[in-house]
């Protein structure tokens, strides 16, 4: 039985290996990708979507052009981490595939109400603008959505955009806070999980030594991902982050973390865009969201090295 999902995304390096970790997962059935402005702009993330469509050979998925824009407040991208073309480290093409004229909002709206209630998982990797903005407009699929795999946040492991915040949930905190507040089942890979899944030099070895197109194009990324990241971090490679949405879906044992109430700081200019995670339980707040602590790194990579190898 393979599971339903759409991924809102914003390529992005990262963005781009969770597209192609799901595209080599038959266990998925990715119902479209809609694209929102984050790591640079919706121009930017709507042609890179279908970039990594045309590598992995599947032009048949539908790319929606979304929000390019937060809902109430200026865009912030993070040109500085992912290089102007939001894909650095690969060298790009113009993509040949259409981009859908159907806008990502009414993608979303259009096939939450066709689709089986509960029969569709919303994975969002980028800032939540295209679902807090479907949420608000149609509150009726908010009900019929299955349940909610997203990368944003952090706890333990603090901002990487500001001290308090992480870029997703930064870039548009009130569409977190419509998402977090929703009521559907949230499971939430923050920071604090994709600080444990670092990408090393031996793990682009890998990506290259598959002697693929798109072997090659993830070995590329992932190198100039990590280049920032090790400066910044001083680590031994880079967090992949959104391809951890992906593997959770694939392989759920390789994560623990906790049911806890996290909350969304939408009014402190200083913690604007803070998940505020109950996890010592000391609020009678609801526990509205798993917020994933720890990730076995081998495992995840151990996975996502055999399905890239796949395509
Ligand atoms: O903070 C990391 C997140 O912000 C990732 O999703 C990355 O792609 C950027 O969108
Ligand atoms: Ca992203």
């Amino acid at each position: 039985m393979t599971r339903k999902i759409i991924i809102d995304t914003d390529p992005g390096q990262d963005d781009a290996v969770a597209i192609l970790l799901a595209l080599a997962s038959p266990e998925l059935d990715l119902l479209g990708i809609t694209c929102v402005a984050g790591n640079v702009p919706l121009a930017l993330t709507s042609r890179n979507a279908r970039i990594v469509c045309e590598l992995a050979g599947r032009t048949e998925v539908p790319v929606y052009p979304g929000c390019d824009r937060p809902m109430s407040r200026d865009l912030r991208t993070a040109e500085h981490v992912h290089g102007g073309t939001g894909l650095d480290g690969v060298e790009l093409w113009e993509p040949q595939m259409p981009l859908q004229d159907t806008h990502a909002v009414d993608f979303l709206i259009e096939t939450l109400r066709r689709e089986a209630p509960g029969t569709v998982t919303l994975c969002p990797m980028g800032p939540l603008t295209n679902i807090g903005t479907a949420f608000t407009r149609a509150p009726d699929i908010v009900e019929k959505v299955q349940e909610i795999v997203l990368m944003g946040g952090a706890y333990f492991e603090v901002g990487n955009i500001t001290p308090a915040a992480e870029f997703n949930i930064y870039v548009d905190p009130e569409a977190a806070e419509i998402v977090f507040k929703s009521g559907r089942p949230i499971t939430v890979l923050p920071l604090d999980a994709s600080h444990k899944a670092l990408t090393t030099a031996e793990h682009v070895q890998g990506f290259r030594t598959m002697g693929t197109r798109v072997g090659d194009a993830v070995a590329g990324w992932t190198d100039f991902f990590e280049r920032f990241d090790k400066e910044k971090y001083a680590s031994p490679g880079a967090p992949l982050h959104d391809p951890l949405v992906i593997a959770w879906l694939l392989k759920p044992d390789l994560f623990s973390g906790r049911q806890v109430n996290v909350e969304i700081e939408t009014l402190s200019d200083l913690t604007r865009g803070m998940t505020v995670a109950d996890w010592w339980g000391v609020t009678d707040r609801p526990k509205n969201a798993f917020f994933v602590g720890d990730v076995d790194a081998a495992g995840f990579f151990a996975l996502l090295t055999e399905r890239i190898g796949r395509l």
